[in-house]
């Protein structure tokens, strides 16, 4: 990342310092992976960190200096370094702990604390095109992991064993994590959209809700199919076809300069006059980069308007509690002119 940024954000905000805390901004800003802090000013950078990670530090973010907290733990280690030259730091009040913002009151007693709120995070809304081919890349994974998993379903196997399969899957094929806790919900357990895989076993007219993403170079993917078991009854099959209409139509408005809440309302409304507005009630969807829910969102509170650059899932679904549910995620980045889909696998109902 141009570091010219950081330094914009430092002016504006008229702060001394900047004390980057959230994991995702500090691989972002300094691709540094470890547990610490980054402080920038306007002529230093820093790594605070402790020795289990100062050799990670030397060799990840080689313009910061390494500062090895030892004993002195990260509230004096901070007050040493800032006393001499800081009156005000601009901190992430959305990523500390209270405990921690208690121990740098108590050792910065006389610098002022100013409010980052969201500036950091915002600067990776619009992605570069280097990124957007990494979670390109990742979606790709997430697609071949589907192809695969296709092949291996059987009636009889669990959904943690479909689960653990596709994530054995996309490891061996070069992920380097997961990027979030998959989803392989069955039978009644789809209409729950975050369901948790259990030992139930597949059978025979169940929806296999499918939701799973991995991380490529830091970045994530993030994609949901749901599949029919043997076969599936005529209202299986037509709210499957209502929510891969919602996400079809929501689609075809994406492009810049289009408030996100009015993609949100167009997939929403398409569910709504089917009937099943009720069994609809996430948002339509959310940023993906190095953090798997990131802003901007499709969702009725979201004003941010598309630029090329934001890559923002499109996942509308019908839930009916105790039955079963339908989703479908795919994962898009906006371009000059519209969208492209970076999620290559088949939508029409599938039956494996
Ligand atoms: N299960 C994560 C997501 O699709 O948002
Ligand atoms: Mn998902
Ligand atoms: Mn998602």
């Amino acid at each position: 990342m141009n570091i010219k940024r950081l330094e914009k954000i430092r002016r504006e905000k008229a702060v001394d310092a900047l004390l980057i805390t959230d994991e995702y901004n500090m691989r972002y800003v300094a691709g540094y992976r470890g547990e610490g802090m980054l402080v920038y000013t306007s002529d230093s950078r820093y790594v605070l960190t402790d020795s289990r990670y100062t050799e990670q530090a030397g060799r990840e973010c080689a313009d910061y200096q390494c500062i090895d907290i030892g004993k002195d733990g990260y509230g004096k280690s901070l007050s040493k370094l800032l006393k001499d030259y800081a009156k005000t730091v601009g901190f992430e009040n959305k990523s500390i702990s209270y405990q921690f913002y208690q121990v740098f009151k108590k050792n910065l007693p006389d610098i002022i604390l100013v409010e980052l709120d969201d500036v950091i995070d915002e600067l990776r809304v619009i992605k570069t095109a280097e990124e957007i081919a990494l979670l390109r890349k990742a979606e790709s994974i997430g697609d071949a992991a589907f192809s695969h998993i296709l092949e291996y379903i059987k009636t009889g196997m669990s959904e943690r064993e479909i689960s653990l399969e596709l994530e054995y899957f996309m490891k061996k094929s070069g992920a380097e994590d997961l990027s979030f806790d998959t989803i392989a919900a069955s039978g009644e357990n789809s209409s729950m959209p975050h369901a948790i895989p259990t030992d139930r076993l597949i059978r025979e007219g169940d929806f296999l809700t499918l939701d799973f993403g991995c991380k490529y170079n830091g970045y994530c993917s993030d994609m949901t199919r749901t599949i029919g078991v043997g076969s599936v009854s005529k209202k299986q099959e037509a709210i499957y076809n209502i929510v891969l209409e919602a996400q079809k139509e929501a689609m075809k408005a994406i492009r810049p300069g289009v408030c996100c809440n009015e993609i949100d309302r167009i997939a929403r409304a398409v569910i709504d006059d089917a009937g099943y507005g009720d069994c609809f009630r996430h948002g339509l969807g959310h940023s993906v980069g190095l953090f798997i829910h990131e802003n901007p969102r499709f969702s009725p509170k979201c004003d941010t308007i598309l630029e090329p650059g934001m890559v923002i899932t499109v996942e509308p679904g019908i839930y009916i509690p105790g039955a079963f549910g339908v989703r479908i995620e795919d994962l898009i980045a906006v371009t000059e002119t519209g969208y492209t889909n970076l999620t290559g696998s088949e939508k029409k109902l599938l039956i494996v």
